[in-house]
């Protein structure tokens, strides 16, 4: 490691780094603006202007750009030397000078680098006295206010937009000396990823307009770690409440996880927890009648029924955590408890954990997924079933044409002129899907066809990779050729990836990822398998095991009591089947959030936390348990509870024998006793006895205010801030003041540091782990015991045969809009599209239809009128329909139908 000499104090650092990276690693303030970790150096700003000497006789030195500097053995640098102080000082001067100084009634104040940067720098008067460059602001959509006053040209946002994130409808434009970073017109931002600007900005030009509709300065949230639950990836994100209100959500770094961003769905979702949908007391139901009681009077309800009962089933949830599944399991009995998954998508998703178990592939954390550098996409629209899994697969995109940096003695970091040696170049990226994608922009090819068709060039791509997988007979002349060459590359890739997942709802498809994967592993290739699946904690439910729904919606079951946990039946299967359940029992308990058609049939609602009210454990997609800690205190005349805490307390109440729970602990610890494959998940967070300093860490950060004020109009005594019996965490601001172990920290903050970008004092390295290591402990490991038989097991299908007036129905996904909790946010459902059905052109052609003109689309013997959308990606005889949106109905998909002009 080479020796850099700081101030006169010599440090070992990383060889492959910049003076910035190597002084922030080394916790340093130096001051920064156009550097950003993930997006590298441009040297735009000169705000990282540092002294560098050539050895220790030369008392001159030269100022150099410590961002733009590579670290070198033996290199001396000072960040306290005179001229690079004044330099530094002299650039933030110059920045300022147009800014309008708004910070009191900016929505970024008291959490912006500007602010940061300018008290490090030292810069406090301002001699400019001329008139200021002003601009007009554009409405950019649901997401983000725009204020380009406060811009300072370090060129962030247009970097991340268009080169990290590939979006295209925002750039910078420039006049004389007005340069502006917009779009060519107001209009909704289209990127997923949009949301990362008001992080990204070190200023307040891009705020979160969400926020700005009940807006709180930032110190004066209660915050706590957090996990998304809009999909299956577990990104890690950090919830803030006041005001017994959701405020916002902003990212949470974990290095393995999703390092600097999350999508727009798991940002701006989380107005689903204020939503008026909310079930805030428990209901009673009989007899025609409603009735609002109190949590001991539900309870007391709901352990009669349980008492009574002889045939209870509980029903699951993939959006409920593995403790809540784990209580109504126990409330039930094992027997009686039922994966809150249809047969089919639970099908399709043990059938993913199956392959992840078997190997020999393994699955990928998002962060590594960068790191691969040729991709085969089978089968899934990545954007919109696990959009954060898009932005990984943009970089890696990039990794072979960054193979020649090397030779060109171009640093990573480099940025532009790493973008200047790989232009637009791509590695090798192949995506087979039924429809259109959002990656198309970065295939290699791209294969359009039914699940079937996507299923055999999978198939057939193992073949050309390993001549003892199977051949597939009858594949068109382009598609071999395609397989071929898709073949090829991934075979002399260093590191090939395999994306599928449920998004076709086709276990062929499924399979034939995994042959892909295994045929690349059997002849030496170290591949990944990446799958996206349908929800943030199917595979905790999967690991948790159950019986199958469709067991429970079978006509002979009859149980007199079903417990319902956070699920919406209705979205999981016909709605006469859960009709038929629900009539059929005598009495029904639905514990949920929101209210949905579940909860209407109900006699005993109980109202669930979400997960800004609860604490609990989810498993993503890669099989990491991940811990959520609660972010709303529990509220003094709310009946709301955890779902886990409801079941509980109804074992409890019925279990005589059994011991009580009184906390998350307990739960976790008897779940790890009774399913010896979820005992790690206890690991996942500190149990709620750790003390960091003798004390518990704080949720709210030393600069919060008004604790006292808040609660006025009920006392005028500051009451006791609520006790956490489940988490190692404080409702208040005093506490441990050292870093708590990476899965606690409830948000980032060092002295000076009080923007996001705080973070860089909580890695080991600046864009590595967090110290300690990130937080999460994986449950799945593939044990190699399938290794090089997929290929040889999958079976070929055959092929997708077009049928005269028949359309294959294949599944639609939108990632504002299928997922059921982020719907019920404001902000995401003003972008979701309305239920349509979707042809290309020449088949709406040919029958007679045009761009929303209604149709009559028959799936599951039901008739629906759907408007026609027009999608130029969909295959000849394949139709789409968009699932999961507030009024479609659940359908099992893929299914053929006759479509017919309404008439
Ligand atoms: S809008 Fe923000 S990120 Fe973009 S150039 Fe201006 S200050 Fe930088
Ligand atoms: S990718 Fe998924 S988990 Fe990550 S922020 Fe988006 S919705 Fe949430
Ligand atoms: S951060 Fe180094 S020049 Fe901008």
């Amino acid at each position: 490691m080479p020796t850099l000499v700081v101030d006169n104090h010599p440090f070992q650092v990383r060889a492959d780094q910049n003076a910035l990276e190597a002084c922030l690693s080394l916790k340093f303030d130096l001051p920064y603006f156009c550097w950003h970790p993930a997006l590298g150096s441009v040297g735009a700003c000169r705000q990282c202007a540092v002294k560098q000497f050539k050895d220790e006789k030369d008392t001159k030195g030269k100022l150099v750009m410590a961002c733009m500097t590579a670290v070198s053995d033996g290199m001396r640098i000072s960040i306290a030397d005179a001229d690079a102080r004044r330099f530094r000082a002299s650039v933030i001067e110059g920045l300022m000078e147009n800014h309008p100084h708004d910070c009191p009634v900016c929505d970024e104040g008291g959490e912006c680098h500007l602010q940061d940067m300018t008290v490090m720098t030292g810069h406090d008067y301002r001699r400019y006295r001329f008139p200021k460059r002003t601009f007009r602001n554009q409405d950019l959509g649901p997401f983000l206010n725009h204020e380009m006053n406060r811009c300072i040209q370090c060129y962030r946002c247009v970097r991340f937009y268009r080169e990290y994130a590939g979006g295209t409808d925002f750039n910078v434009f420039k006049l004389r000396d007005i340069t502006y970073f917009g779009r060519q017109q107001d209009g909704v931002l289209e990127n997923e990823f949009a949301g990362n600007l008001v992080e990204v900005c070190p200023t307040g030009v891009f705020t979160d307009k969400t926020l700005k509709r009940h807006y709180t300065r930032k110190w004066d949230l209660t915050m706590a770690p957090s996990v998304c639950v809009h999909c299956s990836l577990g990104c890690n994100t950090t919830p803030g409440a006041r005001y017994g209100k959701l405020r916002r959500i902003v990212n949470r770094y974990n290095g393995a996880v999703n390092g600097y961003f999350l999508c727009d769905r798991g940002r701006y979702g989380y107005e689903f927890v204020n939503s008026a949908r909310r079930i805030a007391r428990p209901l009673l139901r009989g007899d025609g009648s409603e009735r609002a009681v109190s949590r001991d009077e539900a309870l007391e309800r709901a352990s009669h029924l349980l008492a009574e009962s002889r045939n209870a089933i509980g029903i699951g949830s993939p959006r409920a955590s593995l403790e809540a599944n784990f209580a109504l399991r126990a409330v039930v009995g094992a027997d009686h408890f039922h994966m809150g998954m249809n047969d089919a998508d639970a099908a399709l998703a043990g059938l993913m954990l199956d392959v992840l178990r078997a190997g020999p592939a393994s699955s990928p954390s998002l962060r590594e997924v960068e790191q691969f550098d040729a991709v085969f996409i089978v089968g899934e629209d990545v954007l919109n079933t696990a959009p954060r899994l898009g932005l990984s697969l943009r970089q890696s995109s990039r990794r072979q044409p960054m193979q020649r940096l090397k030779a060109l003695k171009i640093p990573l970091w480099q940025d532009h002129a790493v973008r200047e040696a790989v232009q637009a170049d791509h590695g090798p990226f192949f995506i087979a899907a039924t429809n259109a994608t959002g990656l198309d922009d970065l295939a290699t090819s791209v294969y359009r066809a039914a699940p079937a068709d996507i299923a055999r060039l999978a198939l057939a791509v193992a073949h050309h990779v390993d001549a003892s997988a199977a051949a597939v007979d009858g594949l068109s002349g382009d598609a071999d050729t395609l397989a071929r060459s898709c073949a090829t590359a991934l075979a002399t890739a260093e590191r090939p990836l395999i994306v599928s997942g449920a998004g076709c709802r086709d276990a062929g498809v499924i399979r034939a990822a995994a042959a892909v994967a295994g045929a690349l592993c059997a002849t030496g290739r170290p591949a990944g398998l990446f799958f996206a699946l349908p929800e943030c904690n199917t595979v905790g439910t999967l690991l948790l095991g159950g019986r199958p729904l469709g067991e429970a919606l079978d006509a002979t079951a009859r149980p007199d009591l079903v417990i319902v946990l956070e699920n919406d039946l209705y979205r999981r299967a016909s709605a006469a089947n859960v009709d038929a359940l629900l009539a059929s029992a005598a009495h029904v308990i639905v514990l949920d959030s929101l209210e949905t058609a579940t909860s209407a049939r109900a006699h005993v609602v109980l109202p669930a936390g979400t997960f800004a009210e609860s604490d609990g454990t989810m498993v993503n997609n890669e099989g990491r348990a991940q811990r959520f800690f609660q972010v709303l205190p529990p509220q003094t005349r709310s009946e709301i509870q955890e779902s886990w805490r409801w079941l509980a307390l109804l074992r409890a109440a019925t279990h005589r024998n059994g011991d009580a729970w009184e906390s998350l602990d307990d739960v976790l610890l008897a779940m790890g006793r009774a399913i010896p494959a979820l005992a790690p998940a206890v690991q996942a967070a500190p149990l709620s006895t750790y003390r960091l300093e003798g004390a518990r860490v704080p949720r709210e950060p030393q600069r919060y205010s008004g604790r006292t004020s808040m609660l006025a109009n009920i006392d005028v005594s500051e009451p006791r801030p609520p006790e956490d019996v489940d988490a190692p965490l404080s409702f208040t601001m005093e506490g441990a003041t050292r870093q708590p172990p990476s899965a606690l920290i409830p948000f980032f903050w060092s002295p000076g540091w009080n923007s996001i970008q705080a973070v860089n004092q909580y890695q080991t390295e600046i864009a590595a782990a967090l110290e300690g290591g990130d937080p999460g402990v994986t449950l799945i490991h593939a044990n190699g015991s399938a290794a090089g038989e997929g290929p040889r097991r999958a079976e070929i299908p055959a092929a997708f045969a077009v049928r005269p007036g028949e359309w294959l129905v294949v599944p639609l996904h939108h990632v504002f809009g299928s997922d059921e909790l982020s719907h019920a946010a404001p902000a995401v459902a003003e972008l979701a599209p309305a239920p349509y059905v979707a042809l290309n052109a020449q088949e709406a052609n040919s029958l007679g239809v045009r761009d929303g003109d209604a149709i009559d689309v028959t799936l599951d013997g039901t008739v629906r009128q759907l408007p026609l959308r027009i999608a130029p990606g969909l295959p000849a005889g394949v139709a789409g329909v968009p699932v999961g949106l507030a009024g479609m109905p659940a359908m099992t998909l893929p299914a053929w139908s006759r479509l017919v002009k309404h008439a």
